[in-house]
């Protein structure tokens, strides 16, 4: 596949009709939702699933997030639960996925679990995404639209640089407002666990079960699937809690500072957030190392800082 062989499509009917008609041939088709771009594929085909895996050079361990219209959808694949209910009820379109045990009809193909015995279901609020996961009429597979290990994408462009000519199609409507992936919980066991910080703040959920969530320890959070530590990395170096660049450095910013990019001038969270990818990204192309200034560990800066923690992380490639 050349680069020009990934179609770029526009969220008209026609071409969100195209998009649905490609993934029920197994084809994917990356398309943007809230939080990132989603790499989708029928859920229920291993060979589809199979060529999320192969785009992205992702190992096969680690499990994908199955994309849904609405809890009646979910109900068909997990068996829910309570929590479960409260959760939905809240923050469902939204940035939040759910693990839960997989149902015994299910139908997902074991590849989307990589073989584990649950499932992580979410609804995406995102326009575009709705009305393509209406068109196709079922579950899809869709983990970030990046290479393996790589910045997450937030626009069609980002897309297109990490993996154009490996995917079928890109549908392109404009940069995603969170900037950030779902948070994840596992619903699972009796506890409700974070699994993974993300676009929905843990103490915004915290309130609306009336109870603070359970956490993994850090060494087991950074084993489990999906957790590596080692994630979200530009090409170049990566150095944390920088107050003033180092020669040969770009800074990235937070806040009032002197830097060559800011995540937030006003230090707003939100705003750094939907900032944080776009940033690397453009950063990451000067191919100076870059420096980045410390984000407060309050709300969505919990995400922001464990996004950049995996970013600067030792790799081993
Ligand atoms: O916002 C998001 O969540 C984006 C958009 C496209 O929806 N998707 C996303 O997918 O971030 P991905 O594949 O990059 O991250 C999914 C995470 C991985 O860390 C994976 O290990 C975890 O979800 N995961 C998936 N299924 C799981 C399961 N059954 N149990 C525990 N973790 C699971
Ligand atoms: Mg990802």
């Amino acid at each position: 596949m050349s680069h020009t062989d990934t179609a770029i499509l526009t969220a008209s009917t026609a071409d969100l009709t195209r998009a649905a008609a490609m993934l029920a041939r197994g084809e994917t088709v990356a398309f943007p939702t809230e939080t990132v771009y989603g790499l989708g594929a029928d859920a229920r085909s291993g060979p589809a699933v199979a060529r999320i895996y192969a785009a992205k050079g992702r190992p096969t361990f680690n499990p994908l997030i199955a994309h849904v219209r609405d809890v009646a959808s979910a109900k068909r694949y997990v068996t829910w639960t309570g929590t479960a209910d409260r959760l939905a009820a809240a923050f469902w379109p939204g940035p939040l996925t759910l693990v839960l045990p997989l149902r015994a009809d299910h139908g997902i193909a074991s590849l989307v679990t990589a073989g584990l015995d649950t499932l992580a279901v979410r609804v995406p609020a995102h326009p575009a995404a709705q009305r393509l996961l209406a068109l196709f009429d079922g579950p899809l597979a869709a983990p970030s639209a990046n290479p393996s290990g790589r910045i997450s994408a937030t626009t069609a462009a980002h897309v297109l640089d990490g993996l154009g000519g490996r995917i079928a199609a890109v549908v392109d409507d404009g940069p995603c407002a969170v900037g950030l992936e779902s948070t994840i919980i596992g619903l699972e066991g009796k506890d409700t666990t974070l699994l993974r910080p993300g676009g929905l703040p843990t103490e915004t959920i915290e309130a609306v079960l009336g109870h603070s969530l359970g956490r993994r320890d850090q060494t087991e959070a950074l084993t489990a699937p999906g957790q590596m530590l080692s994630h979200y990395a530009p090409a170049a170096a990566v150095r944390l809690n920088a107050t003033a660049a180092r020669k040969g450095e770009t800074l990235l910013g937070f806040g009032a500072m002197g830097c060559d990019l800011n995540l937030s001038r006003g230090a707003d969270l939100a705003e750094a957030a939907s900032n944080l990818f776009a940033h690397l990204h453009k950063l990451d192309q000067t191919g100076r190392p870059i420096a980045i200034a410390p984000v407060p560990n309050t709300g969505l800066g919990v995400a922001i800082n464990d996004r950049l923690r995996r970013a600067a992380a030792p790799r081993d490639r």
